[in-house]
């Protein structure tokens, strides 16, 4: 009668314990088996061997200065010499009238219709400018020649017959051939009537 009794209790529990102890045991195995060991000891090995080509590109300052040297260093500065240079002694060369020294200064005189006055102007400044030295609320916006809210008409004919522009680029020539005129970039050079505000 015992042993049946016995059996019967002790069958589950120890198949429960069993079971756990083995499962606790394929786990510590296979923790033990995988050992991250090796991993950190193939990553030596790698970096020994890495270690071990470093003597074959032990060049790294040729490397950098055929990098910096050849590329921007030689290319970019040699450029940017030559052309600044360049700008530099196109600038200096006084082509515009607004270089002209004041010992070689020409004066006209510039009637302005809507003013009602007429007053000498200078050649090496622009109209604009010296309208403003007379008081004159004369239009504008961007004073480089680039939009039309300084223009003005020459009645008397062609505008570059009396004027000179340096660098406007807004008039065709056909308005040019009208009398239009951009005053910030225009100087004279020669005596002229002038309509200020009117635009082609
Ligand atoms: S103000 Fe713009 S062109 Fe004269």
């Amino acid at each position: 009668m015992l042993n049946p009794l016995i059996t019967t209790i002790v069958n589950p529990t120890a198949i429960v314990v069993a079971v756990i102890a083995t499962l606790l045991v394929v786990l510590v195995s296979s923790l033990k088996g995988r050992g991250w060991e090796p991993a950190t000891d193939i990553s030596d090995e790698v970096l020994q061997r890495r270690a071990a080509a470093v003597p074959e590109t032990e060049f790294p300052e040729p490397g950098n200065r055929s990098i910096g040297g050849g590329g921007g260093g030689g290319a970019i500065p040699a450029g940017g010499e030559g052309e600044e240079g360049e700008l530099e002694d196109g600038a200096a060369g006084g082509s515009g009238p607004g270089d002209i020294p004041e010992d070689e200064v020409e004066y006209f005189e510039v009637e302005f219709v809507k003013q009602g006055e007429t007053v000498e102007l200078s050649n090496n400044e622009p109209i604009l400018d010296q309208g403003e030295d007379q008081g004159w609320d004369l239009p504008y916006a961007c004073r480089q020649g680039q939009c039309v809210s300084c223009a003005g008409r020459i009645a008397d004919g062609p505008s570059e017959d009396f004027v000179e522009h340096d660098n406007q680029q807004m008039l065709e020539d056909a308005e040019i051939e009208d009398g239009y005129t951009l005053t910030c970039v225009a100087y004279p050079r020669g005596s002229f009537s002038i309509e200020t505000g009117e635009a082609p």
